[in-house]
């Protein structure tokens, strides 16, 4: 701890850094896939009560905790825990807050680097008189390696370092490089947004085609706008809303911490969270939803993105839309889409880099240039099987795994070592320490009680999800005396490989068996290299507090 301490340059900066650790692929990819496939109107309600009673409570406990940790000079999750709580075992839950960074940010750069190669090929015209379907083979040859596009060769591969390489120089500029890339960023992004949802907003019918009759931009804001309270029984929706919260908000990854380490003691976490929070969901709900599914659904009818939906909608559909546009606005379009996407990727795969390099040089005293580029190669490491095995599942499986599964893990232990191990009167001393705003007491409660039931159910609920997501009909198959059957989406099914091994089973061609085998091997690689991951930064955790005892600078 011998550097000497960093801290933000200016509220301002601040509260961009942490709106743009927020606001990412997720508000633009994620969401409306999210809502249209959870029956659209049907998802916001559920959406917004997780927002309310898991979002907002996990944004105050990691912004005090991370405040707390950074009084005593750690700055990324396993310290901060160790000071939250007596007894040598905490500060492996914190293991999660670096390990869930490095494993997320190697396939969500992978993104971030097609938005890149995107506005590339927008600006040079590649997709230029391109067919419907020529627009979404150029996506698949991008991702097959070997595979040529209209471009550069292993183009994948190239836009991939190049990414990669950004984000590390940046990193290894420190929390002022973080913060000029949001100042920049942020308004910029907030910028384009508007303009595409101005069109999204005026499209009306004039999208509709011979081909397809049915465009009607309004029918797409009428299916995620009009609520429907039929689906508030349902489980599913209500994990789905849950999963959605925490991707976007960047909670339950040690992201939060990190960034809050970094203020003040005496700075305010309250009014700053809430404000980030806020502008987070402003730019999901309201720009989130005004962009892919209305113009998607002006040009190609509201049934065809119900069918469609998925995440790679944003670059197998939008570049042939924007042609629809003439050439010169075609271009400018993709430019706004995919540098919009771009700097609400790197704003946030900046964060993820930030637990390691506070962890390399709270410990052990590493530089900010060396802690950057050994997280650049760590990534690297990580991400290239997302790259060359893309089709083969591997970066489904880091999503599921790191991106989803982890957050939730790590969500309920925070909460829990904070409300009840460091303990809610402090927990809630602390959260108002400072404060700019008066937090309703009614928080105390939810923080100690209700957040923490909430996480166990969404956690217990992924672990046993029921066959087809039917909660109803398992229960009181259940009751009955005939048991409880899991889907292959649930977590236990997961790890016995009960999807592809029913695959497998159930083909009789060989050349099919032949690839879901080849599959099943990435994945278990995927599951391997996860797991070596998890294991070496418990590690190099376990020589850091060896390193600690030796100095005899342990908080034991
Ligand atoms: N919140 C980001 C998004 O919406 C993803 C993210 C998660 C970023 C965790 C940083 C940490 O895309």
């Amino acid at each position: 701890m011998s550097q000497k301490v960093e801290s933000w340059g200016s509220r301002v900066g601040l509260i961009l850094a942490m709106a743009g650790n927020a606001v990412g692929l997720g508000n633009f990819l994620r969401f409306p896939v999210q809502a249209v496939q959870n029956g659209g109107g049907a998802f916001i309600i559920p959406y917004l009560v997780c927002f309310l009673v898991m979002g907002i409570p996990l944004l105050f406990i990691e912004w005090s905790s991370g405040r707390f940790g950074g009084k005593f000079g750690n700055h990324s999750t396993p310290y901060i825990l160790d000071t939250m709580a007596k007894g040598r075992v905490w500060k492996y839950i914190g293991v999660f807050g670096i390990f869930t960074n490095i494993a997320v940010v190697s396939y969500y750069c992978y993104i971030e680097s097609w938005t890149m190669s995107y506005v590339y090929h927008s600006l040079i015209g590649t997709f230029q008189g391109m067919s419907q379907g020529d627009v979404a083979n150029f996506f698949s040859d991008y991702t097959t390696i070997g595979k040529s596009t209209t471009g550069i060769p292993y183009e994948a591969i190239v836009f991939y370092v190049i990414c990669l390489a950004i984000n590390t120089y940046i990193l290894s500029k420190g929390l002022g490089g973080i913060e000029k890339v949001a100042k920049i960023g942020m308004p910029l992004l907030i910028l384009f947004g508007v303009i595409l949802a101005v069109r999204g907003l005026t499209l009306g019918t004039s999208g509709a085609s011979e081909a397809f009759p049915a465009g009607n931009a309004w029918d797409g804001l009428n299916f995620l706008w009009t609520p429907q309270f039929d689906s508030l029984t349902n489980p599913k929706v209500w994990m789905a809303a849950a999963g959605q919260i925490f991707f976007t908000l960047s909670v339950g990854m040690g992201t939060i911490h990190c960034y809050a380490a970094y203020l003040k003691s005496k700075d305010d976490v309250a009014l700053n969270a809430v404000s980030a929070g806020f502008m987070n969901e402003f730019v999901e709900v309201v720009l989130g939803s005004l962009v892919v599914i209305p113009i998607a659904a002006g040009y190609l009818g509201l049934d065809w993105v119900l069918e469609n939906a998925g995440f790679g909608m944003a670059f197998q559909t939008m570049p042939y839309l924007f042609q629809q546009w003439g050439t010169t606005l075609a271009a400018i379009a993709g430019l706004l889409w995919f540098g919009l996407l771009f700097f609400a990727g790197i704003t946030s795969s900046l964060a993820m880099g930030t637990p390691w390099v506070g962890f390399m040089r709270d410990e052990f005293d590493w530089n900010q240039t060396k802690s950057a580029w050994s997280f650049g190669l760590l990534a690297l490491i990580m991400g290239l099987p997302t790259v060359f095995f893309y089709n083969m599942g591997v970066f489904d499986e880091y999503d599921y795994w790191a991106g989803t599964v982890s957050l939730v893990v790590f969500a309920l232990l925070e909460t829990i070592v904070f409300s009840w191990i460091f303990g809610i009167d402090k927990g809630w001393r602390e959260i108002n320490e400072g404060a700019d705003i008066k937090i309703p007491n009614i928080y105390k409660f939810i923080i100690k009680y209700i957040t923490p039931t909430l996480l166990l159910i969404v956690f217990l609920g992924a672990i046993f999800t029921p066959l087809n997501n039917d909660w109803a009909g398992n229960l009181s198959s259940l009751f009955s005396g005939n048991g409880w059957t899991l889907d292959n989406s649930s977590i236990i099914n997961q790890l016995a490989f009960s999807g592809i091994e029913e695959k497998i089973a159930a083909t009789t061609d060989t050349v099919e068996k032949e690839r879901l085998l080849d599959q099943k091997f990435y994945i278990s690689m995927a599951r391997f290299m996860l797991l070596g991951l998890f294991l070496f930064i418990s590690a190099i955790v376990y020589v850091a507090f060896n390193k600690r005892r030796r100095e005899g600078r342990n908080t034991l």
